[in-house]
């Protein structure tokens, strides 16, 4: 057996069996708590805090729900009214709140690297588990993508993917390709504008396309991805109507791809710019499973990381 992970910073050279373990219990703990509506007790008198620097909708009250139907105590530290706004040191931050007592800190940073630094740096026997570092790791996010892949197409030797969009800041891309890379997926398809692709020696074994329309041909499962203007240079950023044009996931493009392709996004979508409305909510959509799937994720990485 894979050893039991302390830790959760990044999905890269994680071997397979780890991760189909991470999957398997995200699906025996939706069993176990009936679908969110039982709450356990395998972490009660564990404390979660949720450390997050850059905004979150999903990630954050998915973590936030993870634990609590868990069982355990969750604080969530509001940067905006922390003392880290006053200029404290990210390791001051770290020490102050370790000295009260915590099991778990779920940290999101524009930093990539910070979850490891907080690794490095904490004191006590505390796990860290990135909520998204910069362009680097979400691997949270890679991992409920690949469980929503999983239950509608388990044989992943014979899958294709495409990943449309802003690959260049995506860290979800990133810990996409390594979650689909360790589980052996048959084709990776990376698909956007030169500027907002990867390096070329990122990802070698990745097909690049610059065209959507012969990228998407055939697939099995597409993933399109936000204009992460808030990472981007201003020259990088692309006109928005054009990148619709070319990069946009339509009815039209759908077509291209196998019959029930499945059309994926982590959120947040921006509507008219990588995808059009009436995929999101067509009936290919599997963006909202993706969310549901969310919790029971975030609930088997804080088992693995915090169950004695
Ligand atoms: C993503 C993120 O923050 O990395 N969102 C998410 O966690 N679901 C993607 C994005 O912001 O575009």
């Amino acid at each position: 057996m894979s050893p039991r992970l302390r830790h959760l910073t990044t999905l890269e050279n994680l071997p397979r069996a780890t991760i189909e373990r991470l999957l398997d219990r995200a699906e025996s703990l939706r069993d176990a708590c009936a679908h969110g509506t039982r709450k356990l007790d395998v972490l009660a008198g564990r404390t979660v805090l949720n450390l997050f620097f850059e905004p979150s909708t999903r990630t954050r009250t998915s973590f936030e729900l993870a634990a609590r139907r868990l069982g355990a105590d969750v604080v969530n530290f509001d940067i905006g009214f922390s003392s880290t706004s006053k200029g404290e040191e990210l390791f001051d931050t770290l020490h102050t709140l370790e000295a009260m007592h915590l099991d778990a800190i779920v940290v999101r940073h524009k930093q990539s690297g910070t979850p490891d630094e907080l690794v490095r740096h904490a004191m006590s026997g505390v796990s860290v588990i990135n909520a998204g570092d910069g362009n680097r790791a979400h691997p949270t996010q890679g991992l409920l993508d690949v469980l929503t892949i999983r239950q509608h197409r388990p044989d992943f030797e014979n899958l294709s993917v495409v990943i449309c969009g802003d690959i260049r800041h995506s860290r979800v891309a990133r810990s996409d390709i390594q979650a689909l890379t360790a589980l052996g997926a048959g084709q990776i398809r990376l698909c956007g504008p030169a500027a907002l692709m990867p390096a070329s020696d990122e990802f070698p074994h990745c097909v690049r396309y610059d065209d959507f329309d012969k990228a998407i041909a055939g697939v099995d499962a597409v993933i399109t991805l936000r204009l992460q203007k808030e990472r981007m240079a201003s020259t990088d950023l692309p006109d928005e109507a054009a990148y619709f044009t070319h990069f946009g996931l339509d009815p039209r493009r759908l077509g291209l791809a196998a019959k029930g392709c499945l059309v994926m996004h982590p959120g947040p979508i921006n509507r008219g710019i990588e995808i059009a409305s009436a995929v999101a909510d067509g009936a290919q959509s599997r963006i909202l499973e993706q969310v549901g799937n969310g919790v029971f994720v975030r609930m088997a990485v804080l088992n693995e990381v915090l169950a004695r």
